[in-house]
């Protein structure tokens, strides 16, 4: 596994002005991660901004090419395109770069880790660890329950996933939008393709020349990565919803053998991260999975349109363990080796 050569790293947080950047600070705080010194880095718009973590306060800096000097792991919570610029830079001046965008994730020699699943994929060579998709970390998490019982034929995935998934721009945009309908002005759109707000929109990210969307791929691709099924059959729709926090799942799961849903379900209740609701009358939604570190699954039951199979409704927080909190358990990895 990869190590940060001391057990106090000094951290710092690119991008700390945004949604998962803000999140990434304040659960450095609340599990006490043993930082020797945090630096918080933005666009020259925030500078100066004060952000106060577990009682400390701690001034926000102008990102440049001297950010890093002294950085032992730099926690991205930027864009592809400023990642693929300023994530070798961190790796140049010696840190471990743990990045959430999705410019490095296929990347053969970068490990794209869920460490509840995978943190073995982190070797002493790898500088750069990618963060998944907040849409595969909440999928994979259940799958990886599934395979442990039975093989995996074929995944269905549609995904309802909230405004904060696009920035704090978007999050804006849906209390925005929906001000300005119950003031009956018209409405702005600037960030989505469309109305947000009362809406939803079936296409996120860019639409490729196959009619699937690049956040459908990205949870098609990830879930194979990080899964070490290159092979699995899996499919995916991905939709925007008038929601602020929380992305929902809607799994089918097809399987080679019978799951017996009892056993299943005594595995998810004993797997780290994971909260299952077994009643059926009892089940996750957004607004409570949000501001909460499990991965939420209920609505367990049998698929009767295939010989074996169930399907499920899973819930998280997309800025927790969808973002911010798997990137944080990461660092947690490179210093617990
Ligand atoms: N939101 C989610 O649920 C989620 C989940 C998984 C992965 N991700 C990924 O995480 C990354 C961050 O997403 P987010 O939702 O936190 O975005 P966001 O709320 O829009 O925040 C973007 C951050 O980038 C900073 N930034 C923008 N331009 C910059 C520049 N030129 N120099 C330095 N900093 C700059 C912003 O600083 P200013 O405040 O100064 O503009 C802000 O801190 C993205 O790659 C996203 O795809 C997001």
């Amino acid at each position: 596994m990869a190590v940060v050569s001391t057990d106090e790293p000094s951290v710092a947080i690119i991008g700390a002005t945004g949604l998962v950047g803000l999140e990434m600070g304040e659960i450095l705080a609340e599990r006490d991660f043993p930082f020797c010194d945090l630096r918080l880095y933005a666009s020259e718009r925030s500078v100066g901004e004060i952000i106060e973590l577990g009682g400390e306060e701690y001034r926000v800096e102008e990102l440049n090419e001297d950010s890093f000097e002294g950085v032992d792991i730099a926690l991205f919570a930027t864009d592809s395109e400023l990642s693929s610029r300023f994530v070798p830079v961190a790796v140049e001046h010696g840190a471990v770069a743990i990045d959430n965008s999705s410019y490095f994730r296929l990347r053969e020699d970068v490990p794209l880790v869920v460490p509840e699943i995978n943190k073995d994929a982190i070797a002493s060579e790898n500088k750069i660890i990618a963060n998944p998709n907040c849409s595969t970390v909440q999928l994979v998490m259940v799958l990886d329950c599934l395979r442990k019982m039975v093989p995996i034929k074929r995944v269905v995935v549609s995904t309802y996933q909230s405004v904060s998934g696009a920035g704090k721009m978007a999050l804006d945009e849906l209390w925005d939008q929906s001000v300005s309908i119950f003031n009956q002005r018209e409405v702005e759109v600037k960030n989505f393709s469309m109305q947000i707000a009362f809406n939803c929109i079936p296409a996120i990210d860019a639409i490729l020349d196959d009619g699937y969307t690049k956040e459908e791929m990205k949870v098609v691709n990830e879930t194979r990565k990080i899964l070490n099924l290159p092979d699995l059959a899996i499919t995916a729709t991905a939709v925007r919803v008038p929601v602020f926090h929380g992305h929902g799942e809607s799994v089918s799961v097809e399987t080679e053998a019978e799951v017996d849903i009892p056993k299943f379900i005594e595995i998810l209740e004993e797997a780290p991260g994971i909260e299952v609701f077994p009643a059926y009358d009892i089940f996750p939604v957004q607004i409570n999975a949000a501001g909460k570190d499990a991965v939420q699954v209920g609505r367990i039951r049998r698929d009767y349109s295939v010989e074996h199979g169930i399907n499920m409704w899973i819930v998280a927080d997309n800025l927790r363990k969808g973002a911010a909190l798997n990137a944080v358990q990461i660092a947690e990895c490179l210093i617990d080796a």
